[in-house]
């Protein structure tokens, strides 16, 4: 297998600990690496570098783990900027809009939706988004779940069961429960890693407790992990629901009681962070200082759907949790890279290590800084990225 040893990092962010500067992010000045295969084979300061089959130098810019984009709902057609417009006038976001992309996506053919698919995933990765999770949610039918997860396998590996997203129109709420818990479940498990639900008993839409509790419970027994949208209108119950079934990562987390952050604090769930929803619905951003001091890890993400927020930008979210969430940026860089791969329990992404995956994105400036100090710049890219199993399969 040939080998290429890159060299000119200014700044070569790692997240290893045992490797460079000690920190968390593992920092090394003046660094190299080398890429085998899909592998990394070997990272560490330029001077001690080993030969390799060829070398490209990248002329004094960082390089950091490919982001890791851990909660998207990408597979949806339409369009929701008036209510975006709307929203940005006063009116507040409570999920009902999921409707009408519902409607949309109902209606596009599978090579229209698998189009905007690709599109918006390569967009990701001109960003330096190298994996991402894709979830279901705009079909609401178990041809429509199941059709939406097929698409997205091909696109990624990551794939996470949303039938539990509303109660479509039309349908008795138990009646729809039954029907994610049992024969939605089985169509759609086959091609899903993950289970999620829209935990919120604020939204009129959405599922309370009991429900959530349901769904999750016969996930988990089709062998899927668990995911849960928690805490994002309002204090309810998914967070600590998502802690006690052992999810391996609970989102938004917005509005937290102290119990919350205690159950987090003591349980193996990531809690991710969603600024980019707070952003686009003009809410009160999450409290990241509240819960890193109470030891919870995070991760970062950008949530992209037609709806709460519409960015597919991995450096967008790494500012705003820097400048609205009083992230250092190297908690916010750890988060959207470690932490995020930490969500989706892989340890093979989020680090640049021997044996990780060559998942690199490359900084057009001499440190990571830039990505906060220089928001909207499109600085980074990934550069050996394979977001997906069918560019895996290119290659
Ligand atoms: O994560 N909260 C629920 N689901 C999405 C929004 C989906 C939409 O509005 O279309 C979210 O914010
Ligand atoms: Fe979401």
């Amino acid at each position: 297998m040939s080998s290429a040893l890159l060299t000119g990092i200014a700044e070569l962010v790692t997240n290893d600990p045992g490797c460079g500067d000690g920190s968390p992010l593992g920092v090394i000045h003046d660094g190299a690496v080398i890429i085998s295969g899909d592998a990394v084979a070997w990272v560490g300061a330029a001077g001690d570098a080993p030969a390799a089959d060829a070398r490209r130098d990248l002329g004094g810019r960082a390089v950091v783990p490919g982001f890791v984009d851990s909660h998207s709902h990408l597979v949806f057609a339409g369009d929701r900027a008036a209510e975006f417009a709307s929203r940005m006038a006063g009116t507040p976001y409570d999920g009902g809009g999921i409707a009408s992309t519902v409607a949309a996506t109902r209606d596009a053919s599978d090579e229209r939706l698998l189009e905007l698919l690709r599109t918006r995933v390569a967009e990701m990765r001109a960003q330096g988004t190298t994996t991402v999770e894709i979830k279901s949610g705009y079909g609401l039918t178990v041809g429509g779940e199941a059709r939406a997860l097929r698409l997205a396998g091909l696109l990624t590996p990551e794939t996470t069961f949303l039938g539990a997203h509303v109660v479509p129109a039309g349908a008795r709420r138990d009646d729809y429960v039954r029907l994610v818990c049992g024969e939605m479940l089985q169509a759609c498990a086959p091609h899903a890693r993950w289970i999620d639900v829209f935990c919120e008993p604020a939204s009129p839409h959405a599922f309370d407790g009991d429900e959530a509790r349901a769904v999750l419970t016969a996930g988990s027994s089709a062998g899927l992990g668990l995911r849960v949208h928690g805490n994002q209108l309002s204090a309810g119950p998914g967070v600590r629901l998502a802690v006690e079934l052992g999810a391996a990562s609970v989102d938004h987390c917005t509005h937290l009681t102290d119990a919350d952050v205690d159950a987090l604090a003591g349980g193996r769930t990531v809690a991710t962070l969603l600024p980019g929803v707070e952003f686009s619905t003009r809410s009160a951003y999450p409290d990241a200082r509240r819960l890193l001091a109470a030891g919870v890890t995070l991760a970062l993400a950008t949530d992209c759907n037609p709806g709460s927020c519409y960015t597919s930008s991995m450096p967008f979210i790494i500012a705003l949790a820097v400048r609205e969430m009083r992230m250092t940026a190297a908690e916010a860089l750890w988060a959207a890279t470690a932490g995020a791969a930490r969500s989706l329990r892989r340890d093979d992404i989020g680090v640049l290590s021997p044996g990780s995956r060559a998942d690199l994105t490359v900084i057009d400036a001499p440190s990571y800084l830039h990505l906060a100090y220089r928001p909207g710049v499109p600085i980074a890219h990934a550069l050996t990225s394979r977001p997906g199993r069918e560019e895996r399969n290119e290659t």
